[in-house]
């Protein structure tokens, strides 16, 4: 469906041109002033110096045509020149009734829709997640599901850190701790064993041990170093043992972003560009794009325009070992070869920035993607604790992924078990997935790319715009739903007829707002507009819910049209918390 603002558009750009003035100055927004009106026209001030007409007159003008307009109910000219309007109410419930009865609720699809990749996650392997991978995996989640909503073709890689040094390291502890092992032995010709010689938890005190004791001994560090080039180079038995990490710690991973709600198309990573980089590098020294500079293999990338240094992109450190970069543009090919995409979008801690414009430049100056393929960086900011500084445990060190959100389940678990009695075991679900709503909500209603804090107080409270109240919003939906059907007859949805009441009016072009809120955090690939909507939505529906006697109400018509919008706006809810990556209970 068209946008409500947009419909209001074209009705005053109609009334402008019978009045005798360019209809582009119709356009109508949002009221600043929701005490005076619903929405607004200032196009009157504008035209008044190309017709050099008092604006007040022009708008004078207009409103005159607008007397006999379906869409508009109340229009008024106000000094000095504005035009201030209310919704008929007739056609705002027609409006809802329209929304109701498409499945994307009135939002109008993309016509031609694009192929996007969105590379997410970036967990490294063998590493236990911490709350660092936590933005990427919530913001990532959501831009993916608004994008797929909007209807774009959308995959989600989570682009493991696969291949670097903390491979060398556990293959280098593993080696001192069971050198007896077949993947050790050079001469080894047999089958190596299927089952891996270590569990997640033994692999996940391996890599912290490793790492430590590679920093005080350097021979260990040399030795690491050179298991990761024989493992990179093809080495039989250290590819044998990288298998192993890996289906342990993909195993493990998966089961923990699954307890996020965070789903991947794709589990790639960098190990899969590998094959990749030998003729890209050739590539790039064939054409040009790249030479040696003391010894290493670089890209040129700063430009004229730049304001700061903009250093190469080192593609070969002088022994020949690949880089972050180099792994990143060799990804690139491979989507290119594989995926045709028109956008990849990278949802990365925006201290990397400056390695994606190496990289997005290199990929450009090289020709790696299609002229026309668009490349983005999503840089989030740094989750911080109450004292300002990036989250830790309570001991200082720094906090696991899990940890986190059991504490948070903890804290829910116990809030509602305060509050009501119910099972214990619909306590815990319950505050599994308010625990979660309260984590995402946290981190999507601020800016991306803004530092925020991690307020678990705040975060899991019911009250002020958090996940719980606006999943409290619709529990009491779903709540009055039910016992509508149960005392009286299974909710209707599309017959909703026109408010009588300013609460009920305002509910309703809240709703009507949808398709626009959408379409702005889908452009801007921006969750957190999704979630001032949704802020706002509940507040309407709060509003209108003390103000109302719904199950009450006597006159069975109306009451069914309450219903009807109660349906609406329970599927708008749902849609958009969707779109942030939860879900609501079905009690609280
Ligand atoms: N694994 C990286 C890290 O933990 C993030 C990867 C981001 N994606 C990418 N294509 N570079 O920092």
């Amino acid at each position: 469906m068209k946008k409500l603002a947009d419909m209001l558009s074209a009705e005053l750009g109609n009334a402008f041109e019978a009045a005798g003035y360019d209809p582009k100055y119709g356009k109508v927004t949002l009221s600043n002033r929701p005490d005076l009106c619903e929405y607004q026209c200032n196009g009157a001030m504008a035209a008044a110096k190309e017709y050099h007409k008092a604006p007040f007159m022009i708008a004078d003008d207009v409103v005159n045509q607008l007397k006999e307009s379906t869409l508009i109910a109340e229009v008024e000219s106000v000094k000095p020149g504005f035009i201030n309007m209310k919704v008929n109410a007739e056609f705002l419930a027609e409006y809802m009734n329209g929304m109701s009865s498409e499945e994307s609720l009135g939002f109008e699809k993309a016509e031609n829709p694009k192929t996007i990749i969105i590379d997410y996650g970036g967990a490294n392997v063998a590493k236990p997640l911490h709350v660092g991978h936590l933005r990427t995996a919530i913001i990532g989640e959501s831009v993916k599901r608004i994008a797929r909503f909007a209807g774009d073709q959308v995959i989600g890689d989570v682009h493991l850190g696969d291949w670097g040094y903390q491979m060398g390291l556990i293959i280098t502890e593993l080696k001192k701790r069971k050198p007896e092992l077949p993947y050790f032995d050079e001469a080894f010709e047999g089958e190596y064993p299927e089952e891996a010689p270590f569990t997640i938890d033994e692999l996940e005190e391996i890599y912290p041990t490793a790492s430590a004791y590679a920093k005080e001994h350097e021979e260990y560090k040399e030795e690491a170093l050179h298991a990761t080039y024989l493992l990179q180079n093809g080495h039989k038995g250290y590819t044998a043992i990288w298998n192993h990490i890996m289906r342990v710690s993909v195993a493990d991973l998966k089961k923990n972003y699954a307890n996020l709600n965070v789903e991947f198309d794709l589990w790639k990573g960098e190990s899969d560009a590998q094959p990749y980089i030998p003729d890209m590098v050739e590539y790039l020294k064939k054409e040009g794009y790249a030479h040696y500079d003391d010894g290493a293999l670089v890209i040129d990338v700063k430009e004229e325009t730049d304001t700061k240094e903009i250093p190469p992109c080192m593609i070969l450190k002088s022994d020949g070992a690949s880089l972050y970069g180099t792994t990143d543009l060799a990804t690139l090919i491979e989507r290119e070869k594989l995926y045709h995409p028109d956008e990849v979008v990278y949802v990365v801690d925006k201290r990397q920035e400056l390695h994606f414009v190496q990289v997005f430049r290199s990929a450009r100056k090289a020709h790696i993607v299609r002229d026309d393929t668009k490349l983005q960086f999503i840089g989030f900011g740094t989750m911080n604790g109450k004292d300002g500084k990036p989250f830790k445990t309570r001991e200082g060190g720094v906090m696991r992924l899990e940890s986190l959100i059991g504490d948070i389940e903890e804290r829910m678990y116990g809030k509602i078990m305060e509050n009501r009695a119910i099972s214990e075991e619909e306590a815990r679900k319950t505050a599994k997935i308010v625990g979660l709503s309260a984590i995402k909500y946290g981190d999507l209603s601020n800016q991306a790319s803004k530092d925020y804090v991690f307020d678990v107080d705040r975060f899991t409270s019911a009250e002020g715009n958090t996940g719980p109240y606006i999943l409290y919003t619709v529990v009491r939906i779903k709540s009055i739903l039910n016992k509508y059907k149960e005392a009286k007859s299974e909710p209707v949805k599309g017959i909703v007829k026109s408010a009588q009441a300013e609460s009920e009016k305002n509910l309703m072009l809240e709703l009507a707002r949808f398709n626009e809120a959408i379409e702005n955090a889908y452009t801007e690939k921006a969750p957190h507009k999704i979630c001032a909507y949704v802020y706002e939505l509940a507040n309407a529906f709060n509003r209108f819910y003390h103000e109302t006697k719904i199950l009450a109400e006597e006159n069975e018509e109306r009451q069914a049209s309450f219903i009807s919008m109660l349906l609406l706006t329970k599927e708008v809810f749902e849609a958009c918390i969707d779109m942030l990556g939860f879900e609501a209970p079905e009690r609280m």
